[in-house]
This record gives structure tokens, C-alpha cells and sequence, in this order.
């Protein structure tokens, strides 16, 4: 991002490699779903119901994890679902398989910075909490924008850091444990897109106390 805006949105962001993330989902693999997932599960519908309501039927869902939303993707959307964890991967397949899902294309350990996917493969691409851990969030961004078909759609679900209040200062505090929890409190809207793109997005707020912020990005 080059522009001032931009600048002034980056704010500080220390990114964590493929390796920390690696080792932060190996660990939390087998209680994610009891705790980050619990906590979130309000803004994830919220993205499932968006991806859901969207004309597309090739869907790539970037960042897996344990496959939280893999059961309530409507039955006509196919999903091909990424994800650098080998752990996480290992329980979404298991859940795949608990629920019979048919419209489950792929579960695929790939980075979803650099895919091996051809260029305009899907109609839409989600990452749901996975914006502020990956390790460069401005590639995801364009590898979404290459995967995905020029008309067709990419929504996010994520923490966004604030600019004042409580929340801002509770963020700052637990920044410095990014390693460790796996993703960035201090994350802001800016590390993930540019001025020209937040124009052009569809922001809403939603979760537990509007924590989690809903953006849909036309391609
Ligand atoms: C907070 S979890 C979110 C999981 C799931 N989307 C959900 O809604 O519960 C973040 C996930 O993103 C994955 N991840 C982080 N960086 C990634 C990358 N570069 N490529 C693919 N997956 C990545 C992590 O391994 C982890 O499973």
C-alpha cells in the first residue's frame, strides 16, 4: 500500500512465519473448536450465510482449520477448503467425514498466500479469522484476487484492531503475544487493504460485542 492513508492505517504488525503459525495450530488443533471457535461462532454463520447468499458455486475457503463451516455451507456450493496446518487439516477431514459432507471437493494443506491454483478457479474465496495470521496478509489478498474470477466475490470475517477505547487497549496489551495465540489482537484494516479496496468493500459489524467485522470485496 503506498499511500498515505495506508501508512498511517498500518500501525505496527509484526507478522509471524508459516512455521510460527504451523506450531501455534498444532498446539490449539484438538481445543480450537471449544474455545476460538466457540467464541467466534456467531461471526462465522454471519460468513457462511454471506458465502451462502452469493451466486457462486465454486468456493474456496482459505484457512480451513478444523472445518467449523464446512456443515453449513449450502449443499450446491462446492467447497475446496486450504490450510498450512497438517493438524487442523486432519480434524476437518474428520468432520467431513462424521457428517457425510458430498460437497466437500478438497481439503488441501497449501498456503493460501501462494496456491497451486489456476487463475479465475473459483467464484468466490472466504477466510474467515485467518486474515490476521497469515504471515503476509497483502499476498492473501492477491492470491484471492487471482483465484477468483474477475465478477465474482471474497469475504472476510476478522478481528479488526481499533483506533481508541477499551477494546484498543486490551488489544495493544495482548499484541505482544501474537506467537502464541496464533494471530495478531493489534491487527487493523489497513494491514489487510488498500485504501482503493476498503472504498469498494461492503463492512458490517457483527459477533460478540460487534468484535468481528464482515467485509465483501468484489473482484
Ligand atoms: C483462527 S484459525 C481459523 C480457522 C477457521 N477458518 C475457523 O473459522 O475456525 C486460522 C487458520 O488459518 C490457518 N492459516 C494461517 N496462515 C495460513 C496460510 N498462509 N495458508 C493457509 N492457512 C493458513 C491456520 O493454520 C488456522 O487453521
Amino acid at each position: 500500500m503506498a499511500d498515505g492513508l495506508g501508512t498511517a492505517l498500518r500501525g505496527r504488525h509484526s507478522p509471524m512465519d508459516a512455521d510460527d503459525v504451523r506450531t501455534a495450530y498444532r498446539r490449539q488443533a484438538r481445543t480450537y473448536d471449544s474455545f476460538f471457535g466457540f467464541v467466534s461462532r456467531g461471526a462465522r454463520y454471519r460468513a457462511i450465510e454471506a458465502v451462502n447468499a452469493l451466486e457462486a458455486s465454486n468456493v474456496l475457503e482459505v484457512g480451513v482449520g478444523t472445518g467449523l463451516a464446512l456443515p453449513h455451507y449450502v449443499p450446491a456450493k462446492r467447497i475446496t477448503g486450504i490450510d498450512l496446518s497438517h493438524h487442523m487439516l486432519t480434524q476437518a477431514r474428520e468432520r467431513v467425514a462424521e457428517f457425510g459432507l458430498r460437497n466437500i471437493d478438497a481439503l488441501l494443506e497449501m498456503d493460501a498466500q501462494a496456491t497451486s491454483f489456476a487463475t479465475g478457479s473459483f467464484d468466490a474465496a472466504v477466510a474467515m479469522f485467518v486474515a490476521s495470521v497469515v504471515p503476509d496478509p497483502h499476498a492473501l489478498v492477491a492470491e484471492l484476487r487471482r483465484v477468483v474470477k474477475p465478477g465474482g466475490t471474497i469475504v472476510f470475517i476478522n478481528h479488526f484492531a481499533r483506533d481508541r477505547g477499551p477494546l484498543w487497549w486490551a488489544e495493544r496489551a495482548m499484541a505482544p503475544a501474537s506467537s502464541l495465540l496464533g494471530w495478531h489482537p493489534d491487527f487493523r484494516l489497513g494491514h489487510l487493504f488498500t485504501t482503493a479496496d476498503l472504498a469498494r468493500a461492503k463492512i458490517i459489524s457483527c459477533g460478540l460485542l460487534g468484535l468481528f467485522r464482515l467485509v465483501t470485496l468484489p473482484n
